[in-house]
């Protein structure tokens, strides 16, 4: 008998054929069937992919699909999610977890009380490059974490490749729900769980237009959501953090994420790929110097779906996941905390908390978790 645990997808857009070849890595789960809105997308993805094609309410009650992976638009992420776990299947979706905590709570709680697991994307902090900044922190290169930046500005999607990016404008979209997702799930696997936020947010244009790559080209698109966010966050630790996160900014010279501990800072790779570089400064206070570090850690190539394998085989092997329901309810209220900041002009308390997510073992070979 197979232990594969098998899986279905429902939304088969650009993002949907990294989870699609999930299985050429972990061999602890196999994409056995895909669901669309648009039945077309879904039985051109089947047919490339050699699964079976479903409508989405035939996936759900499809009765060997155990995980359901969600890569729908934000807006309908929590109405799936709900759908997936009244179906009696575990949840995995694409970030953000929900478009509001108020949404992504009612997931969370129907998931407890049906006894069944949620996962959430960005993944990417399992990456070679994010665990071995996590662990040249834990090792004390640098010290205890002070402060840092972390900074993802561009201007839109829609510029540079998306070809759909109308919901990238909307709730749920901007370039925090978007982007920052990245770095402040980073930063929590690099520093553990936050305390408050204090930000301000903007909008620089009240419409963007679609490039000529879009579907509808030069389609001029209304902009419902703050496209530019500025704040800091505190750490429990201790460590604050100043984050920038915008589709307003042409150009700028800012590293992704950096960390200034008291013995040393470290410049940790761009948290929406999966490996380096990284460097580390480290000296006396005559000589500090950068030095380039190798990584330790394995997965550097792009690994988007290792959170839903790590989540089959967590459920398998009775451990937690680390893409966990808990760490994308806790990125999600700080996401949101930035624009209730901006609004009320306050520092915001949060409500939730996480565990920092267990560490990725170095030495892994391909395909392990463990
Ligand atoms: N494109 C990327 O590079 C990228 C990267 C990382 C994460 N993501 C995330 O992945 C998700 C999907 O992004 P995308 O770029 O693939 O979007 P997309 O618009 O290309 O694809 C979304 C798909 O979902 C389908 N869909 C929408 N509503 C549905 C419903 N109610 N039921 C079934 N199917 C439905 C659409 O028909 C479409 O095929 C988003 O949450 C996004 O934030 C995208």
């Amino acid at each position: 008998m197979s232990s594969k645990t098998k899986i279905g997808v429902i939304g088969c857009g650009q993002i949907s054929d990294a989870y699609f070849k999930a299985s050429e890595t972990f061999d602890n789960i196999e994409v056995t069937a895909c669901a669309d809105i648009n039945m077309e997308t879904a039985k051109n993805k089947a047919e490339e992919f050699k699964i079976k094609a479903l409508t989405v309410d035939e996936l759900l009650a499809d009765q060997e699909i155990k995980i359901v992976i969600n890569l729908t638009i934000p807006k309908v992420h929590a109405e799936i999610a709900v759908k997936t776990l009244e179906a009696g299947k575990h949840a995995y979706a694409e970030k953000p977890l929900a478009i509001s905590t108020e949404e992504a709570g009612k997931v969370l709680e129907l998931a407890k009380a049906k006894g069944l697991q949620v996962g959430c994307a960005p993944d990417t902090f399992l990456g070679g490059g994010q665990q071995t900044a996590r662990k040249l922190i834990e090792d004390g290169w640098i010290g205890k974490p002070i402060s840092g930046t972390a900074v993802v500005m561009g201007c839109g999607p829609e510029r540079y490749y998306h070809k759909a990016p109308a919901f990238f404008y909307e709730l749920g979209g901007g370039p925090m729900f978007d982007l920052g997702v990245y770095y402040i799930t980073a930063l929590i696997n690099l520093l553990g769980p936050a305390k408050g936020v204090s930000a301000m947010v903007c909008k620089g244009f009240e419409h963007r237009v679609t490039g000529k790559q879009g579907l509808n080209p030069y389609e001029k698109l209304p902009v419902d959501v703050p496209t530019h966010y500025s704040g800091t966050i505190e750490f429990q630790n201790g460590a604050i953090i100043t984050l920038l996160s915008s589709f307003d900014v042409w150009a700028h010279n800012h590293k992704c994420i950096e960390i200034y501990g008291t013995h040393g800072s470290l410049e940790v790779p761009n948290p929406n790929t999966f490996g380096g570089p990284i460097r580390v400064a480290t000296g006396d206070q005559q000589t500090v110097e950068w030095s380039d570090c190798p990584i330790t850690h394995q997965y550097t190539e792009n690994m988007r779906s290792i959170g839903v394998a790590d989540m089959a085989k967590a459920i398998a092997t009775d451990r937690k996941h680390r893409a966990s329901g808990e760490l994308a309810f806790h990125v999600l209220e700080i996401m949101e905390a930035f624009e209730k900041s901006s609004k009320e002009k306050k520092y915001i308390e949060l409500e939730s908390s996480c565990e920092q997510p267990a560490a990725m073992p170095a030495g892994l070979r391909l395909g392990d978790l463990d």
